[in-house]
């Protein structure tokens, strides 16, 4: 039964988009977090603080071991869905050349091998990007190699890559 499953939501370290990714995660029910190490680190610089997430029933799983001993748990048909929101340009990089050694670039290789369907928000996707650093605002100009990668992942089979709000909730919807 579909609705039966949960959506495991990996964030990395991005700050860009972190604050509306996570209202998201506070407004869905049955799913648990995923986070990559910088994910972790990055979570702390923006003041989150994962007891919010635990006392609200969502598991939190971290990037503590070589062999990224979670993603086992998507061999067992727990999961519907595997969301990467907010996606570096370093995971943007590394799962459109089919490299997984993060526990999040693990979770979507993984997923995409047990056809399991994934949504990616990307955080580089325009030439000019103003994105939230901890304190303040700053206009990012992401390179040729990162706008590239982007068109690279979204030609990847099962796999909404979506660059804005209003699209990672209209593809969530599909699914929730
Ligand atoms: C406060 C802070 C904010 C960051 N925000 C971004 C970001 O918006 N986009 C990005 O690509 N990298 C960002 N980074 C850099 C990533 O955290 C870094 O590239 C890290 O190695 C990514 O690892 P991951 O992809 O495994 O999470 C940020 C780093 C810090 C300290």
């Amino acid at each position: 039964m579909t609705d039966k499953k949960r959506i495991a939501w990996c964030i990395t370290g991005s700050g860009h988009y972190l604050k509306e990714s996570i209202e998201i995660i506070f407004t869905l029910k049955n799913i648990d977090l995923f986070l990559s190490k910088a994910g972790e680190e990055v979570l702390k610089w923006y003041d989150y603080n994962l007891e919010d997430f635990k006392s609200k029933g969502i598991k939190v799983f971290k990037d503590t071991t070589a062999s990224s001993a979670p993603v086992s748990l998507l061999y067992e048909d727990v999961y519907k869905l595997v969301v990467v929101s907010p996606a570096t340009s370093n995971t943007i990089a590394q799962m459109c050349y089919g490299l997984s050694d993060t526990l999040v670039t693990n979770m979507f290789a993984q997923a995409g091998k047990c056809k399991i369907p994934s949504i990616v928000f990307a955080c580089d996707t325009e030439p000019t990007v103003i994105t939230q650093a901890p304190k303040k605002s700053v206009t990012l100009y992401p390179r040729d190699i990162e706008l590239e990668n982007y068109e690279k992942l979204r030609t990847f089979k099962n796999i909404d890559v979506v660059d804005n709000i209003v699209k990672l909730n209209q593809a969530l919807k599909k699914w929730i």
